[in-house]
Formats: structure tokens, C-alpha cells, sequence
């Protein structure tokens, strides 16, 4: 057969500025995507998954100026630690990009110079208001006054005025391409945001974009090829990592095998620039746009957005040591996820959603299950007529597990997945296979229940699934290729302690109420 579209997904996360270590906002981008693609390899689509850094730019040039070290030093110190906490959180990424890697820079370089060359890009004085933490010009409209000055809406800091000579990009032009997007397909979703975006655009119009700053002031960056007395602009640098990261201008091969299907996950903080500026540059350089924009809402904390400026990170070594490992920090974010809704964050709720949901429901089936195989039927349990109650329930909630992946809604999924291992446990509690001489049917009916729940887990929790699959001696197929029945004979090992409970702290103890800020 030959390969359809369908077969293949690009995921992207943003690329992320490295001025400081990544925190839980990062972390629930991230390992969304990640799901989004672990879930994706389980319906057997070829996969290509990227994450990255953000490296060029003043706020990294400041960041690295303060640590007293050379932009260089500082980015790549910093990309290993950003690499690392991906590899704990178990994000399984085909590639970390960069934006200091040649290829890239190559491909920006190219990608201005063309764009200047088709007349896209022009020479003009550029004068406004710049937040150095977006990296980002605010018009009037758009930034609050703080005592009768220019103040960041998001970061909540003094605005820099901005006052030279620099190059333009044309978004002016795009302005119809851009409406007839956002209004006539589906590629921003949830649509509500394409409706955000497009009543902002039909009200205010279309500005050009200045696209380089001069040398003098921002030196930490790619060089405008014809003009180096210019540094290109990071946004326009930054997002087009997600062509170059493929293959644009030097694997067309790869670049056309990835690009017709990708799909980017983002915050909602920088949906502009990944709808109108992106389209457009995209337009600009006869590339169509991508297939679909997922953008997700905040995590807040004490009602702020979570953010370093804020003051109210949540670092994930905390999270990790908390809920025992990544396993526990992804469920724990995929069931906060909200694509249209700010979340707040707490402990209290955290920690309510691992002890009822991992520990309670999944940790304790797997347990009584494991332990009634072994003290039973010695851990071997054959093939059996599969309870119709068990069977039904392993259908439905397959179907609608898929459903709701598919509409990237990995918290419904989850819930389906749960409701799926509540039915279990009471299966346990009315049938009590522990009274009965030959619980054969019981026991083979519950694991294949637990082997289907454990699959559609997979992607959440990597760890636990494989520790299932060894304990009770199944292997982990595609959800494409799950049968009820496919199992002649489960041997259980081991009955695993997945997740340890966590206990309550006592009333009035220091920081039980919120976790630590750093
Ligand atoms: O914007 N809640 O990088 P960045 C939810 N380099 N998501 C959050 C979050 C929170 N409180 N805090 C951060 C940049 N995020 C650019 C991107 S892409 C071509 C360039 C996540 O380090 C969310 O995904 O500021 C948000 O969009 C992203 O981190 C911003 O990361
Ligand atoms: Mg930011």
C-alpha cells in the first residue's frame, strides 16, 4: 500500500527561550506533544516529533551578559539542561533543535534573502515600544499604562522605546490571505482562537513588521546576509525552526514528506505570531500553511500566569520528586490540560488527582489483580471466554479514547480510560474471585481489561505500562492491532506498587497550601 498523508504527523513544541531552566508551563506544552506523539506511534503513523531551543536575541544576550559568560557558553550549557529535563519527563523527541545550529541559521539567512529579493522586505525607520521578555513590539492598543507608562501586558514590566533605522517585513500584503484562513478552515484549533485572532486583524488591520534590529543593539543573532550591520529579528529566526528542522532548502525529500501534515502546539501567549505573522511569512516564501495550530490555554498560580516574571514558577524537579518520577508529572498535567481554559494550580489538586486516580483506581487494579493471579492460579491465567460485561466496556472505551485523542483532548481520553479501570475494580468487588476455587474467567477477563487500559496509557505513562506489560508477561501492541482474546496465557511475575500514595501534609505545616516559587 502506499503511504496516504494520514500515515505521517509532524508535532512541534515551541522553541523555547533558555534564559532560564524550564518550568511546569514548559513542561505541559511539552509533554502534551509528547502524548500527541507517543499516541500517534500507537496507531501506527510514522511519527516526527521536535522540541528545541530559542537561542538568538536580546533577552538571552542579557541573560548570558548577567551570568558574565559569552552568549555561546551560555546557550549550550543551557540546551543541556533543557535536554535533560525532557529526557526525565520521557519526551520522546526525534530531534532538539537549536536556532544557533548552522543548517538553521543557513536556512534563516536564505529564507530573509529571498524575501528581500521578492520585495517582501524593505529598509525603513522603525520607531515603538519593545518588551524585551517577548521579545516584541506592543502598539498603543495593546499595552497597559502603569502609572502613566508603557507596561508589558503579560510580563507586567516597563516597556523600552525603540527608536532606528531597520528592515520591514510586508504583513500588510497578507492581510486577505490571512482572513480567508482564519475564517475559512480549521487549521487554528480551537476555533474560538481563529476568531480572536481574525476580529483583531479585521479591527486593527495589518501593520508591516520590522524583521532585524541594528548590530549595536542586538549583536547576539543571525546577520541579515546583505547588511551585517543588521541582526535579523529572533521572532522571524525562531519560527522558522519548524521548516528548517525538516529539511526546507536542503531536504526537499524530508520537507515534503513532514510538512504537508504538521501540526504545532502552542501556548496561547504567542498565537499571533504563529497565525499572521507565520502564515504570512509562509505565504511569502509559496510554502501552504500547516495543517493545524493546537493552542492551549495558562497555568495559573495565586492567579498569574506561571511564569519567571511572575514569580510563581513551579520548578519540575519539585514535580518530579513529588509524584515519584515523570510518570505521576505527566498524568498529573494531561488530566489538568485545558486547551480553552486557564488552570490553577495547586498541591492540594495535584496531589488529589494522583492518590484518587493513579494510586486509587489504576496503581490499586493493577495490584489486587496481580496479587489474586499469583495466590490463585499460581500467576498463570489461560485463555477464557472474556466476561461480556468486560468485553463491552474494553470497546467502548477504545472508540471513544480514540475519538477524543483525536480531537487532542487527552484529558477526556484519560477519563474514559479511568472510568474504564473503575468498572474493573468493581468487577473485582462483585465477583470476588478470591472465593471462588477456578477465578480463571475473572482473572483472564480483568487482565485483558488491564491490558487494553494499559495500552491507552501508554502514552501518559510509559513507565508503569511497560512495568505492567513485564509484571503480567504480555507485550504491548498498536491500538490498531488489539484483539480481546489475543492472549493465550498471562504469566504473572510480579504484582507492582506503581504508585506510591502520597500523604497529606498536616494542617498549618509550612507550604502545604502552594508549592515553592523560585
Ligand atoms: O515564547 N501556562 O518561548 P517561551 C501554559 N521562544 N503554558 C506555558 C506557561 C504557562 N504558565 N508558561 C510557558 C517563546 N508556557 C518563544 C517561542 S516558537 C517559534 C518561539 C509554554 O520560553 C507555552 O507553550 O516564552 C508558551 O507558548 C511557551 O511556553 C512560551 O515559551
Ligand atoms: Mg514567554
Amino acid at each position: 500500500m502506499s503511504k496516504t498523508v494520514e500515515e505521517r504527523i509532524y508535532l512541534t513544541t515551541p522553541i523555547y527561550y533558555p534564559n532560564a531552566p524550564p518550568h511546569i508551563g514548559h513542561a505541559y506544552t511539552t509533554v502534551f506533544a509528547d502524548v500527541l506523539a507517543r499516541y500517534n506511534r500507537l496507531m501506527k503513523k510514522k511519527v516526527f516529533f521536535m522540541t528545541g531551543n530559542d537561542e538568538h536575541g536580546l533577552k538571552i544576550q542579557r541573560a548570558a551578559e548577567k551570568e558574565g559568560v559569552t552568549p555561546k557558553e551560555f546557550v549550550d550549557k543551557m540546551a543541556s539542561v533543557y535536554r535533560n529535563y525532557w529526557i526525565t519527563l520521557d519526551i520522546s523527541f526525534d530531534h532538539f533543535i537549536r536556532t544557533t545550529d548552522n543548517y538553521h541559521e543557513r536556512v534563516v539567512s536564505e529564507a530573509f534573502k529571498k524575501l528581500y529579493e521578492k520585495g517582501f522586505i524593505y529598509k525603513a525607520k522603525y520607531s515603538g515600544w519593545y518588551c524585551v521578555d517577548c521579545e516584541r513590539y506592543y502598539s498603543p492598543s495593546e499595552y497597559i499604562l502603569v502609572e502613566g507608562k508603557p507596561y508589558c501586558p503579560i510580563h507586567n514590566k516597563p516597556l523600552e522605546w525603540l527608536e532606528e533605522e531597520t528592515y520591514y517585513f510586508r504583513l500588510s500584503d497578507f492581510k486577505d490571505y490571512i482572513i480567508s484562513l482564519l475564517s475559512n478552515t480549521d487549521i487554528v484549533y480551537p476555533a474560538s482562537y481563529a476568531r480572536e485572532v481574525l476580529n483583531r486583524v479585521l479591527t486593527e488591520g495589518l501593520r508591516d513588521v520590522s524583521v532585524a534590529r541594528p548590530r549595536d543593539r542586538v549583536s547576539w543573532g543571525i546577520p541579515v546576509p546583505f547588511d551585517p550591520d543588521y541582526t535579523i529579528y529572533v521572532w522571524f529566526d525562531a519560527l522558522l525552526n519548524y521548516v528548517s528542522g525538516v529539511g526546507y532548502m536542503y531536504n526537499e525529500k524530508v520537507f515534503e514528506e513532514f510538512w504537508p501534515v504538521v501540526h504545532h502546539v502552542i501556548g496561547k501567549d504567542i498565537l499571533w505570531f504563529h497565525t499572521v505573522v507565520w502564515f504570512s511569512i509562509l505565504k511569502a516564501l509559496d510554502i501552504p500553511p500547516p495543517k493545524k495550530v493546537i493552542v492551549h490555554s495558562y497555568l495559573v498560580n495565586r492567579g498569574l500566569k506561571i511564569g519567571k516574571s511572575a514569580g510563581n514558577v513551579i520548578p519540575i524537579d519539585y514535580l518530579i520528586d513529588r509524584y515519584h518520577g515523570s510518570d505521576g508529572v505527566r498524568y498529573i498535567l494531561m488530566r489538568l490540560f485545558n486547551l480553552d481554559k486557564d488552570v490553577e494550580v495547586s498541591t492540594e489538586l495535584m496531589d488529589s488527582i494522583y492518590n484518587s486516580e493513579l494510586a486509587d483506581t489504576f496503581g490499586n487494579l493493577v495490584r489486587r489483580v496481580g496479587v489474586l493471579a499469583i495466590k490463585k492460579l499460581k500467576g498463570k491465567v489461560y485463555k477464557r471466554d472474556v466476561d461480556d460485561r468486560i468485553e463491552n466496556t474494553i470497546h467502548n472505551t477504545i472508540s471513544q479514547y480514540i475519538e477524543n485523542m483525536e480531537y487532542f483532548d487527552i484529558s477526556k481520553a484519560l477519563s474514559n480510560v479511568l472510568e474504564l479501570g473503575k468498572t474493573l475494580n468493581t468487577y473485582v468487588n462483585d465477583t470476588r474471585p478470591w472465593e471462588k476455587i477456578d477465578p480463571g474467567r475473572e482473572l483472564y477477563s480483568l487482565l485483558e481489561g488491564i491490558r487494553a487500559l494499559t495500552i491507552m496509557l501508554s502514552p501518559v505513562t510509559p513507565k508503569a505500562a511497560s512495568k505492567i506489560s513485564e509484571s503480567f508477561g504480555f507485550q504491548m501492541v498498536s491500538l490498531k492491532e488489539f484483539k480481546i482474546g489475543q492472549i493465550e496465557r498471562y504469566n504473572i511475575r510480579d504484582a507492582p506498587i506503581l504508585f506510591k500514595k502520597i500523604q497529606a501534609e498536616k494542617a498549618g505545616e509550612a507550604g502545604s497550601e502552594n508549592p515553592p516559587s523560585s
